[in-house]
């Protein structure tokens, strides 16, 4: 369409001024650090935008992650809970039944880098979205402390062991790259140079928020979902501002949308099992359900890359109470 032309030529100057390097094993791909993150150079312009222009309501709920980090789970989870009166989780014909979770709700810079952020004006509230942007690309979804401004929404953040992040990345990129080392891809964490990274500063970014305002980001961990997601999908209604009813836990709904939402039932689906994510990337959507556990990193990273994506992590959250 034109439109996203418009946007490049609106971004040309920008863009080649921006630092960028093509990311290894990905010939075709640019990343390029736009104010501080290493963002593909097609989404740059949507970064900008979205800056710009997204206007969050008060009752919207914005999934976000780093890739790699449990998105997906997060994204049917999200979903499910905010759509279970309208669409219980024993329905049949439950979406997430008939389409990648990914297809149910719409994903942020994915709209605004083909100039169609015009359709989340369109939606009704409440609004589920997701995005793999650092907060300081929403600056709207969480107001500046002490900030005048009213407004913002909520924000749900997974976050995933660095380590498993890392490998779980390989695993998904050389389904398309498969010239790419889980060695790349573990330099390219730890210098900060992945997609959507620095790892550190993203992960801060919505720490700090949720330290500062937990009302509107709450912080979820992958280990902790894996470990007890019952709760953690409580933990979700309760933040959203829907908490199941006491009618909704004696009929067995928070079991019913984990059931739906787990890694066997998701996998299983066919919109799961065919097709791809982008028909310009060509990520076919089974790559989203691997393993799904703690600790595969450890089948497959040399205690030397342990050990260095450990180094960086005490290094970058020292001082922080946050621990993995
Ligand atoms: P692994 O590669 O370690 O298996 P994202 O959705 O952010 O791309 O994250 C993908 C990771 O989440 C993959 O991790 C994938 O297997 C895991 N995952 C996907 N769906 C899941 C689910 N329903 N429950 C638990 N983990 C899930």
């Amino acid at each position: 369409t034109a439109l996203p032309e418009r946007l490049w030529e609106e971004h040309a100057v920008l863009i080649a001024a921006l630092p960028s390097y093509t990311f290894v094993g990905m010939s075709n791909t640019k990343l390029c650090l736009y104010q501080g993150f290493w963002i593909y150079e097609g989404l740059v312009p949507a970064a900008a935008a979205l800056q710009r222009r997204f206007a969050p309501r008060q009752s919207d709920v914005v999934v976000a992650s780093l890739p790699k980090s449990g998105t997906t789970w997060l994204v049917a989870l999200a979903f499910a809970t905010a759509a279970r009166h309208v669409h219980p989780p024993s329905a049949a014909d439950h979406p997430l039944r008939r389409l990648n979770p990914h297809q149910c709700i719409p994903f942020l810079e994915g709209l605004f880098a083909v100039g169609h952020e015009g359709k989340l004006d369109a939606l009704p509230s409440p609004r589920l979205m997701n995005t793999h942007m650092p907060l300081a690309m929403v600056p709207g979804a969480v107001p500046a402390s002490g900030s005048a401004a009213a407004g913002g929404c909520k924000v749900v953040y997974v976050c995933r062991e660095p380590k498993a992040m890392v490998v779980s990345l390989w695993h998904y990129l050389r389904r398309v790259y498969p010239e790419l080392s889980l060695a790349e891809t573990v330099d390219i964490a730890c210098e900060g140079t992945m997609p959507y990274g620095t790892f550190w500063d993203h992960i801060l970014g919505y720490w700090r928020a949720a330290a500062a305002a937990p009302e509107s980001v709450l912080f979820q961990r992958y280990e902790e979902m894996l470990r007890d997601p019952d709760e953690s999908v409580r933990s979700l209604a309760r933040f959203v501002g829907m908490p199941f009813s006491a009618a909704e836990e004696a009929a067995g709904v928070v079991r019913g949308i984990v059931q739906l939402c787990s890694l066997d039932s998701l996998r299983g689906m066919e919109a799961n099992r065919t097709g791809y994510m982008d028909p310009r990337v060509m990520f076919p959507r089974e790559a989203l359900f691997r393993k799904g556990v703690a600790d595969d990193w450890r089948s497959h990273m040399t205690p030397e890359m342990a050990h260095r994506v450990d180094g960086v992590v005490a290094d970058k959250f020292r001082g922080t109470d946050l621990t993995f």
